[in-house]
């Protein structure tokens, strides 16, 4: 087992209603919000009159910006900070998915940046001065509402990177907020809420119980959800336990006493969504069952991890132990299929033409070569290309 250490300052409010006491905590940091959201779902659901209300009620001046793309760009951060400069904002208010959240947190850290924007994603660095952010989550999937990162794009290098810049001050997850969800979204957000897991859950370490136990635990009560969540879209029990998943994955507490694996698949998927702007849970979807098969057979020593994932997860059985590790990967695409996300990069329209600068690039930090089976750029275009 590995040392750690870990502080998450983030208050996290979860449960229905929670929002009610959001201008209670709001109110802590100031009068002048910036609110941030997406691309009009709030408007849909009637979250954001709702809002609009209840802030206006508490005396709050409200500054905003909406059309956050999926996949965040830094034009729209530069934007925000300007707002927050120009207008002495106090506090952001983010109000969607982990793309408004991170796209929030870049901008509150860049309003104080002296400098280029895309420089500061670049060169990420915790405790930088930045406004208080609170949130509101509104799909269940990254886990940004109880992390410190940032993931940015910038479509003019088709570039995408997650920067550690900074924890939400206040997280609100109300899983009601998530009923509206889409059935596309609510598989891809699924889908990124086990990735989470999996790319801590596939590494060497062997005897961090606790860790072994999350891990499973969250994958187990994904797979159960799910398919209830895209059945019966306004099944509490199933939204709540996606969105709970959701928190913890990403949160590095699963990752206690791990050697920590490098997330290629994340490092891989960032790619495919800078070059073709995809959904990040539907890369992972693609790519993670093939990333599975590529390392079990470019390095069988690895096959008692796939091994104990098939029989705890999948509750599969049987004495072959190199079937029982196909198995479980078998499994694990099977659930994705049945989810109803696009299983190959063809359907999305993506051919081979920039494999190579892709797994150049996601090797950037040495996230492919320090992963826990290292992959060189060819091992990196090779899944790529099974991924068609
Ligand atoms: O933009 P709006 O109109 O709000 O619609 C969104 C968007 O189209 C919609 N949606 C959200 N809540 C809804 C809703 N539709 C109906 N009802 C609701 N209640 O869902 C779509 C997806 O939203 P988005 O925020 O893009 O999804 P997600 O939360 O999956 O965030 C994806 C981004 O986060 C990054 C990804 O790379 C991607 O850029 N990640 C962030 C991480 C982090 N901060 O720790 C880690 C992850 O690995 C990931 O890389
Ligand atoms: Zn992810």
């Amino acid at each position: 087992m590995e040392n750690y250490v870990h502080a998450i300052p983030t208050k996290l409010c979860f449960g229905k209603g929670v929002t009610d006491r959001l201008t209670e905590e709001l109110g802590r940091f100031g009068k002048n919000v910036l609110l941030v959201y997406g691309g009009g779902s709030i408007k849909k659901t009637g979250l954001y009159d709702k809002l609009m209300k209840t802030l206006r009620d508490g005396g709050f001046t409200v500054f905003e910006l909406g059309g956050v793309e999926p996949n965040p760009r830094i034009g729209t951060v530069r934007k925000g900070a300007e707002i927050c400069r120009e207008n002495a904002v106090d506090v952001v208010l983010a109000v969607g998915g982990g793309s408004t959240i991170d796209c929030s947190k870049a901008i509150a850290v860049g309003t104080f940046y002296d400098g280029d924007l895309w420089e500061m994603i670049l060169n990420p660095k915790m405790g930088r001065k930045a406004l208080p952010l609170v949130d509101i989550v509104t799909v269940s999937a990254t886990g940004s509402e109880f992390d410190p990162i940032a993931v940015i794009s910038n479509p003019e290098t088709n570039e995408k990177f997650g920067a550690g810049l900074l924890y939400p001050a206040v997280s609100f997850c109300d899983p009601t907020l998530t009923f509206s969800v889409p059935p596309y979204h609510t598989a891809s957000g699924s889908i990124d809420i086990m990735s989470h897991i999996m790319e801590d859950y596939f590494s060497e370490t062997p005897d961090s119980d606790l860790s072994e136990g999350f891990a499973e635990t969250v994958l187990k009560s994904v797979i159960q959800n799910l398919p209830i969540a895209l059945k019966e879209p306004d099944n509490y029990s199933a939204r709540a336990n996606l969105m709970a998943n959701a928190s913890v994955a990403c949160s590095g507490i699963p990752r206690y006493g791990k050697r920590h694996s490098g997330w290629p698949c994340h490092a891989l998927e960032h790619e495919l969504s800078a070059y073709y702007d995809i959904t990040h849970g539907v890369g992972l979807a693609i790519l993670t069952p093939h990333w599975m098969r590529f390392i079990l057979k470019k390095d069988p020593s690895v096959r008692w991890r796939f091994v104990r994932f098939a029989r705890n997860v999948w509750g599969l059985d049987g004495d072959d132990e190199d079937a029982l590790a196909l198995a479980g990967i078998d499994a694990l695409e099977r659930f994705f299929r049945e989810s109803g996300v696009p299983m190959t990069l063809t359907e999305l329209g993506i051919g081979s033409e920039h494999f190579v600068d892709m797994a150049k690039h996601a090797d950037i930090r040495g996230r492919l070569t320090n992963a826990w089976v290292p992959l060189t750029t060819e091992d990196a275009v090779a899944v790529f290309t099974d991924c068609l």
